[in-house]
């Protein structure tokens, strides 16, 4: 028996997983690691504490399952999309890295967008300029920080990083590439017209790699740290939602996943690309080779309620206690409806100044109503997205469930009823992790293909269809909610522009 090892450089920590060769899970381990907020709108991490958690998220894998470095046969990396590691010419971190979820470049993505060609930049990067990804926030660093956009050697994301600091090779994997808005999607290589109109230097960016690809090898120094036997082969990884779709088995055109996690995500794979003018859907490179997918992202997903049981003092409190309270509270919440906008909003408004709000309470009220609408809230945000994909063409009547906050069996109910899709269970429930550690195995030959793999170990185990009764009423809420943002947006704007 050999093993595989996927590690997911997630926004509150590592989650480092190990995959017999045939394809079942043996054990994960998760290290925490701490998101900083120095101002409203602004989220950083330190890339020093991604690696000192992958490495101690390791040892713990491995000791957990007994496996000896010798038994793992190849490492595949996912991460957070979008965000910045900056480094310096002898590869040191610069600054903390700039996240995916932080909003401070509004004004950046406004620059870009006038200084270049529109037709010529959606062409090349085939998707919209939005604040949390990853060009507009080099421009915000030539901007405000210009001692450090000097020293400014090497850009990379935060998998990218890790697999630097497991091999000491430096390369930028495609699928997360495609989120830079640096590269041309569909020729898979860096946007020399992009980055010249900005004055950005193409020498900035690593060599492209493919998912699958070996891309280094474990150190002699590293296999001391982390247990790993040193020459272990290691893959170029995915971003997480496309390693999420490998890890799903959405790997063929037609499959839909959606994801509950920090962010919420409805994705669909595509075979060819297809160019959405539409709003803010993101079109970005699968892990498989060529081939594509569409999502929408709404930001504050599990954020939204992670942040609604903090502040109501609930932290000890788990979130089946949370949710239950939501159980006494009908389809609707009792009329108050919540708008999940709590860092800004990506798909559909693409606005960095839209925040949170609950409308429509009354003395009548409980904490199980409000609860009840932080769910629905995030549903509908979920349901835009999914108008966003039906109209770029997905017809799809089921989505594959990954993500922490899809183990609510209320939430699941309430998210198929406002989506009118069937929400399917998987055999392994894993995520990101997982979807690496199948790429891991094609590297290391133990799998054939990408879809091959990732089709013969993920299987739908059973499914929540939407329920009538809750349907009739979110269709009337659904237009009510939609008409919230438009109504509110210019006392969103002032109130970010009072603080
Ligand atoms: C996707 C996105 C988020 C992060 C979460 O565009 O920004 O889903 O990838 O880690």
């Amino acid at each position: 028996m050999s093993f595989l090892l996927g590690l997911d450089i997630g926004t509150s920590g590592v989650k480092a997983l190990l995959m017999k060769d045939t394809g079942e899970v043996a054990g994960s381990a998760t290290v925490e690691y701490p998101l900083y907020s120095p101002r409203p709108g602004w989220t950083e991490q330190n890339p020093e504490d991604m690696w000192q958690a992958s490495v101690e998220a390791v040892r713990k894998v491995l000791a957990k399952c007994g496996i000896k470095g010798r038994e793992v046969k190849g490492v595949g990396l996912s991460g957070q999309m979008h965000s910045s590691v900056f480094l310096d010419e002898a590869y040191q971190v610069i600054r903390p890295a700039i996240l995916w979820n932080d909003t401070r470049t509004s004004g950046q993505c406004r620059a870009i967008q006038e200084a270049l060609d529109p037709e010529m930049l959606f062409s090349e990067v085939c998707n919209p300029v939005l604040e949390g990804f990853t060009l507009p926030k080099v421009v915000w660093l030539r901007d405000n920080e210009p001692d450090n956009y000097a020293r400014l050697r090497w850009l990379v994301l935060p998998k990218d990083y890790v697999r630097f600091r497991l091999t000491g090779e430096l390369g930028m994997e495609v699928s997360d590439a495609a989120g830079m808005l640096m590269m041309n999607i569909r020729e898979r290589k860096w946007s020399l017209p992009v980055l010249e109109g900005l004055g950005i230097s193409p020498e900035i960016l690593p060599p492209i790699i493919q998912s699958a690809e070996v891309a280094g090898r474990i150190t002699p120094e590293v296999a001391e740290l982390t247990g790993l036997a040193a020459g272990t082969p290691v893959v170029g990884g995915g971003a997480d939602n496309a390693c999420g779709a490998v890890g799903s088995g959405v790997v063929k055109e037609g499959r839909g996943m959606i994801s509950l996690g920090t962010s919420g995500v409805v994705l669909a794979h595509l075979t060819k690309p297809r160019l959405v003018r539409t709003g803010t859907v993101h079109m970005f490179n699968s892990c498989v080779p060529n081939e594509f997918y569409m999502m929408g992202v709404t930001l504050s997903a599990g954020l939204s309620l992670s942040w609604f049981k903090e502040i109501l003092g609930a932290a000890g409190a788990s979130y089946d206690e949370l949710t239950s309270w939501a159980d006494d509270s009908p389809a609707g919440s009792r009329g108050v409806l919540f708008l999940p906008y709590l860092t800004g909003e990506r798909t559909p408004h693409g606005d960095g100044n839209a925040r949170g709000s609950f409308v429509g309470l009354s003395s009548a009220n409980s904490r199980g109503d409000l609860v009840r609408a932080v769910l629905e809230g995030v549903a509908f945000a979920l349901r835009d997205s999914v108008e966003l994909l039906r109209s770029a063409g997905w017809n799809g009547t089921a989505l594959r469930g990954i993500g922490g906050g899809l183990k609510s069996a209320l939430w699941k109910e309430i998210i198929a009823s406002v989506t009118g899709l069937a929400v399917q269970r998987l055999n392994i429930d894993e995520g990101p992790a997982f979807g690496a550690a199948i790429l891991a195995g094609v590297g290391a030959e133990v799998f054939s293909s990408i879809p091959e793999a990732s089709d013969a170990v993920v299987r739908v185990v059973d499914s929540v269809d939407p329920n009538p009764a809750w349907q009739k009423s979110y269709e009337a809420l659904y237009q009510v909610y939609s008409g919230l943002y438009p109504a509110l947006k210019a006392s969103f704007h002032r109130l970010v522009a009072l603080q």
